[in-house]
């Protein structure tokens, strides 16, 4: 089966996610709040509450775009965070967002690749990602480099979408199939961005697959708990 991507089979998934996350930039913060009713901002609390015990000092944050994940993540008490993305336009207005706050000292946005990392090996205490695995063109590549730039004992923290199950789930799937692209397009004006998530999320491996995944790719103690009735995970695993 073909690659689920924004806009075409012909050219590479990574510039076409790149392009739409540019695209979106600029509506995306209002229309992550908008379309989960605000219920994102608590999955990322959870997630740095767990890594709050493993007290990080040096984050990474890939797939980082508008920073929110970074910025939470800096409550775990770290000195520094640094977050990566292939869209220029997504970490633009992180930037913004991180002079606002006046956590320039402590959070650093550059432009990088997740399946081609631009650190040593065993750098970080922390790597996070959220809502990002699913969009890498090649997830394994992605998920071993991160593993390679994590310390030994290091902790990986993944959030990402998933498949609800029982009576919700009816009333999600129609939710994210109908509503998410109708609402996405009309204040986003990219007509596929909104439509490719669910896409892409009806095809990603979740829960106990994706824990296989994770541990073939090397990662060990690898644990998931589901968030608010399994519409998505925070996966956890070691280096
Ligand atoms: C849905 S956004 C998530 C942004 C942020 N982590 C959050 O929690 O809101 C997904 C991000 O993944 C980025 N991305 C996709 N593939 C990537 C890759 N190979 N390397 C780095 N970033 C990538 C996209 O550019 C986009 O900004």
């Amino acid at each position: 089966m073909n690659q689920v991507t924004p806009y075409n089979q012909t050219q590479a998934k990574k510039e076409q996610v790149a392009q739409m996350f540019d695209n979106i930039a600029f509506r995306y913060d209002f229309l992550n709040s908008l379309l989960s009713m605000g219920i994102h901002k608590g999955w990322r609390k959870k997630a740095v509450k767990i890594l709050t015990q493993k007290k990080p000092k040096y984050i990474l944050d890939v797939a980082s775009g508008t920073a929110d994940f970074a910025i939470e993540a800096l409550k775990t008490g770290a000195q520094k965070v640094v977050g990566v993305d292939i869209s220029e336009g997504m970490l633009a207005v992180g930037k913004e967002k991180i002079k606002k706050q006046n956590l320039e000292k402590n959070i650093e946005l550059q432009i990088a690749d997740a399946e081609h990392l631009p650190f040593s090996n065993n750098t970080f205490d922390a790597v996070t990602v959220g809502f990002g695995v699913r969009n890498f063109e090649h997830l394994e590549a992605g998920l071993q480099d991160m593993l390679r730039v994590l310390k030994p004992g290091g902790t990986l923290v993944v959030i990402e979408f998933s498949k609800p199950s029982g009576f919700f789930s009816w009333i999600y799937k129609g939710y994210f199939k109908y509503v998410t692209p109708m609402v996405g397009k009309l204040f986003s004006k990219d007509s596929r961005a909104y439509s490719y998530l669910p896409e892409s999320v009806a095809v990603f491996p979740y829960g106990a697959h994706f824990c296989d995944i994770l541990q073939q790719c090397g990662y060990q103690k690898v644990y998931f708990k589901k968030l608010t009735l399994g519409i998505a995970c925070i996966y956890v695993a070691e280096k």
